[in-house]
């Protein structure tokens, strides 16, 4: 599948247009939901465009319950472990400077963007919902940063200096990227809230942090302990 390329930033929407974009994106799923930027906390200034803090689940509509679970629009919150990652990333800079990076499982591109305001050469976000991708350019846009996008890990077919993904391992399907993603870098970081004690070699715990959702979840305080684990070849 050809990358899709971000536009030039003269041709991207003007801010609020693209804060009305993505509002209209998410509202073919929630009706009510209403797009905002957020400043992450202690992420040196890092926005994203995020669903309002006030939006009122309880008065989802079977529909829409159903819409939502069928399409989930991961894009429109900002998952604790993609925040403890960006976190990470902005505390420790040399972590991505001067590196060619890949964000998997961009979501909303909060790791990308964290990425290149850290100062990496190049960064590339990769999502299979194009919402994501949107989103994560309008991200990108909004923090006056450059981030390349793709569809589908498999139709990349270069190499890069390191891999991160946040709160990917969710799904088991797609623990078989951890193998790949090290035949693409030698090196790379996952933080993962869910899975308590991965058991692939050669990734190993390195580290542990706590963080949360934004918009709040009220999810259980296990899901609010971000693991970081590392794994060279
Ligand atoms: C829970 S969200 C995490 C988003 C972001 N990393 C964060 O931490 O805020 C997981 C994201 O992974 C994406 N994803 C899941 N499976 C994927 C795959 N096979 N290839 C690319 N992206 C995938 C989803 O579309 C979603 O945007």
């Amino acid at each position: 599948m050809p990358q899709p390329a971000q536009p030039p930033r003269a041709l991207l929407p003007a801010p609020d247009a693209m804060q009305d974009e993505l509002t209209a994106d998410i509202r073919r799923t929630l009706s009510q939901a209403r797009i905002e930027p957020v400043r992450l906390p202690d992420c040196g200034g890092l926005k994203l465009y995020l669903l309002g803090a006030d939006f009122p689940q309880a008065a989802l509509s079977p529909a829409e319950m159903q819409a939502a679970l069928n399409e989930p629009a991961y894009w429109i919150f900002c998952w604790a472990s993609g925040l403890a990652l960006a976190r990470r990333i902005l505390r420790e800079p040399a972590l991505v400077r001067g590196r060619k990076v890949l964000d998997f499982g961009a979501g909303s591109g909060v790791v990308a963007c964290a990425a290149a305001l850290a100062g990496a050469r190049e960064v590339v976000a990769c999502d299979i919902d194009p919402s994501s991708l949107r989103a994560t350019a309008a991200n990108a846009a909004l923090n006056g940063v450059s981030v390349r996008l793709a569809g589908d890990f498999f139709a990349l077919t270069e190499d890069f200096d390191l891999v991160l993904a946040a709160d990917v391992l969710y799904d088991r399907a797609n623990h078989h990227f951890l193998t790949a993603f090290l035949e693409r870098a030698p090196a790379v970081l996952v933080a993962d809230s869910r899975v308590k004690n991965l058991q692939v070699p050669p990734y190993v715990l390195a580290a542990e942090e706590d963080a949360g959702t934004l918009p709040d979840l009220n999810e259980f305080d296990e899901f609010r302990h971000v693991r970081f684990y590392t794994a060279q070849r």
